[in-house]
């Protein structure tokens, strides 16, 4: 009795759950159904105060600095989105509304510009921050997290010497110029 009851109840969970399998291939292949996207995309941007490409625990947040979000089509490379520009709040932070799907496209949020004289060093590297814009490959949610974005700080602190050898970066130091090793 309480197998059969078992049984029952795992082959309704199976014909549910293909069921909405179903419905939702269905739903996002419909077209038009894709162009009600609106994704937020929220990143961080920060002042390196070490030169180096990752954030440290003394990195500043950059308020005032200007990132824009562009999505080129990945077949052709015309531009399929382009944000206005985009200024980070006091925090450093910034959040870029979106709408429709990108998704035969490569979306970046570029570094624009630093609001710091000091600290507006560019890599070509790092000044992009890759996003999906697409509900298609299974990301849900409509927020979307960039990677955060540095500006270099064109002398490194006193600091970084014992911030990056806490790290292990210490080897690094060719690399990484004389003055993050006074
Ligand atoms: C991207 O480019 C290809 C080739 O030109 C084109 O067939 C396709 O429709 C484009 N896709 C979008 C979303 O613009």
């Amino acid at each position: 009795m309480a197998k059969a009851f078992l049984v029952a109840l795992v082959s309704l969970a199976i014909y549910i759950s293909s069921y909405f399998n179903f419905a939702y291939t269905t739903g996002a292949a419909a077209p038009g159904a894709a162009e009600s996207n609106k994704f937020k995309v929220v990143g961080h941007v920060y002042c390196n105060t070490c030169r180096v490409e990752f954030e440290t625990k003394i990195s500043q947040p950059i308020s005032g600095a200007v990132v824009k979000l562009e999505c080129r089509n990945r077949t052709d490379g015309a531009v399929t989105f382009k944000s206005p520009e985009i200024t980070t709040t006091k925090s450093g932070d910034y959040s870029i509304d979106v709408e429709g799907d990108y998704e035969d496209s490569d979306c970046d949020v570029t570094l624009v510009r630093s609001s710091r004289p000091d600290c507006s060093d560019l890599t070509e590297e790092w000044r992009k921050a890759r996003v999906v814009l697409t509900t298609l490959d299974g990301v849900s949610g409509d927020t979307r997290f960039a990677n955060s974005l540095g500006f270099k700080k064109k002398e490194a602190l006193p600091e970084c010497k014992k911030v990056l050898t806490d790290l292990g970066y210490y080897e690094l130091q060719d690399e990484l110029g004389h003055e993050v090793v006074p």
